[in-house]
């Protein structure tokens, strides 16, 4: 659970998108993914650019293309998720595969 510590301590503006990313992660995507870290680690920085632009769209229709994750829908229909969408991607690719983020203050 050093990922909270991590984020807080550097405080830009690019920290505290990353911080309301993972915030965000924790809320609605952690009870069905778990982790947060390890997600943002599986994908390249590209991955996760290319699925979380224009609103999170290709992200939203992975989930609402998948039954397995019905659960899911309402939110990734919901606004709240095309508004957060951009501070999950600042999360994600922080953490990305090729990131190289080890947790430091940069
Ligand atoms: C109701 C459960 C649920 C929630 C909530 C949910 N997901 Fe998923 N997600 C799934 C399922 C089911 C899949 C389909 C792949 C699988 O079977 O694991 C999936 C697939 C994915 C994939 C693609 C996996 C891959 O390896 O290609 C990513 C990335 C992902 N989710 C990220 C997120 C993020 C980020 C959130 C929060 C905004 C989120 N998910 C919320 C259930 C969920």
């Amino acid at each position: 659970m050093y990922v909270l510590a991590i984020t807080v301590l550097g405080l830009g503006s690019a920290e505290a998108a990353v911080y309301k990313g993972q915030k965000v992660y924790i809320k609605k995507c952690r009870k069905c993914h778990g982790g947060g870290l390890e997600v943002a680690a599986s994908k390249k920085k590209r991955t996760w650019k290319k699925l979380l632009k224009n609103k999170g769209e290709g992200m939203a229709k992975l989930h609402l293309e998948n039954k397995k994750a019905k659960k899911s829908h309402k939110y990734f229909k919901s606004k709240k998720f095309k508004k957060r969408a951009r501070h999950l991607k600042d999360f994600m690719v922080e953490y990305a595969k090729d990131s190289g983020n080890v947790p430091a203050c940069n």
